[in-house]
């Protein structure tokens, strides 16, 4: 009775974690695996409407493997510039509860009202990150926050290699 009900994992995310990790071993190849994260998070989660990937590639944010309604024109992000960029560029998770009160959003869709971003590390760096957009106002929470945090971890050994 005296557990904190909001440390315990809710028990999709916790499914969603086995199934990921069973999936990124079984995967042909990094790439595949990658793919197949943003596939399972974006076909679980009503309220991941687009879930991408994106890579550190010098100073640069490139999109890597996504699903969603629509393909982004943002397919390069300079580290600095926009959710994104902020994120990478901190090492922090960005929690944007609504975007067109956000000056640093860069706009991909119109169906876009929140927005989560989570580094991914590696070896003490940010490598890449998870982006998640929403359609509904406050879609993410802290819970979204240590689960996509659990799921980059995944997603580090991942990353392409130059
Ligand atoms: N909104 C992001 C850009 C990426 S799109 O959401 C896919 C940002 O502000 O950095």
């Amino acid at each position: 009775m005296s557990h904190p009900v909001a440390e315990e994992r809710p028990a999709v995310h916790g499914d969603a974690l086995n199934l990921l990790r069973a999936a990124i071993a079984e995967a042909a190849g990094p790439a595949a695996a990658a793919q197949r994260v943003v596939d399972v998070l974006h076909d679980r989660f009503p309220a991941y409407d687009w879930v991408g990937i994106y890579w550190v590639d010098g100073s640069d944010l490139v999109l890597g493997p996504w699903t969603g309604p629509q393909a982004t024109e943002h397919t390069r992000i300079p580290i600095g510039t926009g959710v994104c960029g902020a994120a990478a560029a901190s090492g922090r998770t960005e929690i944007v509860a609504d975007v067109d009160a956000d000056p640093r959003y860069l706009a991909c869709f119109p169906s876009t009202k929140s927005e989560i971003v989570v580094p991914i590390f590696d070896g003490g760096s940010v490598v890449g990150e998870i982006d998640v957009d929403g359609s509904d106002l406050h879609a993410f929470d802290g819970t979204d926050a240590r689960f996509l945090e659990e799921i980059a971890a995944l997603l580090a050994p991942l990353r392409p290699r130059t």
